[in-house]
């Protein structure tokens, strides 16, 4: 657990490297979809180490830095590579940095994530809207002493993912003659995939894809009220679903594809915003 006081130290650290930019939106970068930070205009590379409690990511395909500049047209910090729960970190750690971006006066989250297709109907390289998650298991950055300058003891998760947001999105992928699906989106920890009957057992619940991040940094994001847009990129049809193994370096492959397609649509959502 950090304190008040460690997070405003964090925070005010965080602040001075960004110099006076003031970033208005926090966008997190899934596995190979690391691409969007070469768009960023004035770019400052702020490693993670250099801010203190900042955990570093040692995740396949994730670089390690946040990026603050401009992309289309707003004031962005961009993190080049997430931490995940697999990787060792608590969940605390995990959402560390959007809390530095709520106290440095950030409002609105853009993450993005790779996953493996739980829906039949999706295809490998389908964009998917994420409109709610689903989280099973025990992991949960709010577990602990409530911090009330972020947000409640027991706050709402009825409407996590921001309703504009997602039209806004869904007219952007459209006005560009492509295709967006929507639909929820299932937290396993990994680091192993899923064996194919939970991969059953999800979809009866109501799952359409699967993955390993996101979901603690959207609790920690509505705790203290950002607003959040997910977009998930299917790399993979999951566990069971075709006669084919799992291997993170294809689901990676796979988002590095993606990402040139999805990068013009955020930076696009980013000038409708
Ligand atoms: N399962 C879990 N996480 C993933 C997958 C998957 O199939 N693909 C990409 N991330």
């Amino acid at each position: 657990m950090l304190t008040m006081e460690q997070y405003r130290e964090g925070a005010q650290a965080l602040e001075e490297r960004l110099g006076g930019l003031r970033p208005e939106v926090l966008i997190i970068l899934g596995s190979g979809l690391g691409k969007l930070g070469e768009y960023v205009s004035d770019p400052i590379y702020i490693p993670y180490g250099e801010v203190p409690y900042m955990r570093t990511s040692t995740a396949l395909g994730h670089a390690g830095r946040f990026i603050g500049g401009m992309l289309g047209g707003k004031r962005v910090l961009l993190m080049q590579g997430r931490l995940h729960i697999y990787e060792g970190w608590q969940a605390y750690e995990v959402v560390y940095p959007v809390r530095l971006a709520k106290l440095i006066g950030i409002g609105s989250m853009i993450v993005t994530n790779a996953a493996g297709g739980i829906n039949l109907d999706f295809n490998v390289g389908d964009l998917m809207l994420i409109n709610d998650f689903i989280k099973l298991n025990a992991v949960n950055p709010l577990i602990g002493q409530n911090i009330d300058e972020f947000g409640l003891r027991f706050p709402d998760m009825s409407k996590v993912f921001d309703r504009e947001y997602m039209r806004l999105f869904r007219d952007v992928v459209t006005d560009a003659g492509d295709v967006v699906r929507e639909g929820v989106y299932f937290y396993c920890t990994g680091p192993q995939y899923e064996t194919p009957a939970e991969i059953r057992a999800m979809r009866i619940l109501g799952a359409d894809a699967v993955g390993m991040s996101t979901v603690p940094e959207c609790i920690a994001a509505r705790h203290c009220e950002m607003r959040i847009l997910g977009i998930t990129l299917v790399t993979n049809m999951a566990s069971g679903i075709l006669d084919q193994r799992l291997s993170g370096e294809d689901v990676n492959a796979a988002g590095e594809v993606a990402s040139e397609r999805l990068a013009p649509y955020v930076i696009e959502f980013l000038r409708r915003m």
